[in-house]
């Protein structure tokens, strides 16, 4: 696969355009919204700036990169010769399948058709398509550009061949591709993350601890490890029999409520939202937002740069 086109240049698409053309592929973008197109290229020449800094790129490879990647005024330019779409717009299911249906006229025959979609099940947008077989899921974490992972999708219909493709496309261009064999909600990571988030916003809500120790017990505790060791890997050296019984123990006692915690809808209808409105779990004021968003990716690629070489897998 040589041509990657991205449809979406939101948050998530500009980032998936530049991790191809960062790779070298022609990459093609188009967005309904001339505005979020057109500021494409000088987000991603900002997202260049901790690769730079970092030395993990040199200044004279930027403007080739950018120079890779085509701005096209609609789908029909977006889709001519593409190898491989990937569509990154809003999460809507009535918007993707008509995205879906309009590409399947626009594409060559053995163009694949990937959906960067969170939650949105995989069969679900390719029904009635009339090749359902290469649409599949390819679920990047945020931010695109540096975190490794993604997640490759079996939605029911989808071709063997259509999965091996593109997990060797995304390992080619430095990815660490997982295969999820079953279309389920939340598909691996974000079924693991909010398992995480509804324990530690239980722990909050029943006053057991604060925000900021429950926080601090991830970043300083377990966490610390998660990039090194996965769970089950830990799970290996503490040793299964210890693991078995700490669960006969422990997870009766887990929460696992069906709903949203009262907590959280509490917070939701107060109007504390998060960190954009300056309240959440914790307090925030524009300094510290822009002190934390500005220095992740630089914290995250410095993190990777030491685990990478590291890798027992
Ligand atoms: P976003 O709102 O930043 O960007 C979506 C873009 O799609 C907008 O620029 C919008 O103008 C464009 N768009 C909407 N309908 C369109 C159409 N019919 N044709 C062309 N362009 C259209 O959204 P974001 O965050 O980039 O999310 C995109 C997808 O990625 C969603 O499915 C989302 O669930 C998923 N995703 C988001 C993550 C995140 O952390 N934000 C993480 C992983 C997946």
């Amino acid at each position: 696969m040589q041509t990657i086109a991205i449809l979406g240049a939101g948050l998530m698409g500009h980032g998936i355009a530049q991790v191809f053309a960062g790779a070298g592929h022609p990459v093609r973008l188009h967005d309904q919204d001339s505005e979020a197109l057109a500021s494409a290229l000088e987000r991603i020449r900002a997202n260049l700036a901790p690769f730079l800094e970092l030395g993990l790129m040199a200044p004279e490879q930027v403007q080739p990169l950018l120079d890779r990647i085509q701005l096209c005024p609609d789908l029909a330019s977006l889709c001519q010769g593409a190898d491989l779409v990937i569509e990154a717009i809003s999460e809507n299911l009535e918007l993707k399948r008509r995205v879906f249906t309009q590409m399947e006229g626009l594409v060559g025959a053995q163009t694949i058709l990937a959906s960067n979609t969170s939650a949105i099940s995989i069969g679900k947008i390719a029904q009635g398509l009339s090749r359902p077989g290469r649409v599949v899921g390819t679920h990047f974490w945020n931010p695109p550009q540096v975190v490794p992972c993604v997640e490759v999708i079996r939605g029911p219909q989808t071709e063997p061949a259509v999965m091996d493709a593109v997990m060797a496309l995304l390992a080619a261009v430095g990815k660490k591709p997982v295969r999820v064999n079953q279309d389920l909600p939340g598909f691996l990571g974000n079924r693991m993350q909010h398992a995480l988030w509804r324990e530690a916003i239980s722990l909050v809500e029943h006053g057991v601890a604060s925000p900021e120790d429950v926080d601090a017990v991830v970043r300083y505790g377990f966490g610390l490890r998660l990039a090194y060791l996965g769970p089950l890997q830990t799970a290996d050296l503490a040793g299964l029999a210890l693991t078995r019984d700490i669960h006969r123990d422990l997870l009766p006692e887990l929460d696992c409520a069906q709903e949203p915690s009262p907590l959280l809808e509490e917070k939701v209808r107060a109007g504390h939202l998060g960190a954009k409105v300056g309240q959440g779990f914790h307090a925030w004021t524009p300094e510290r937002l822009r002190a934390v968003v500005g220095n992740r990716d630089k914290v995250l690629l410095k993190i990777l740069r030491e685990v990478l070489p590291r890798d027992q897998s």
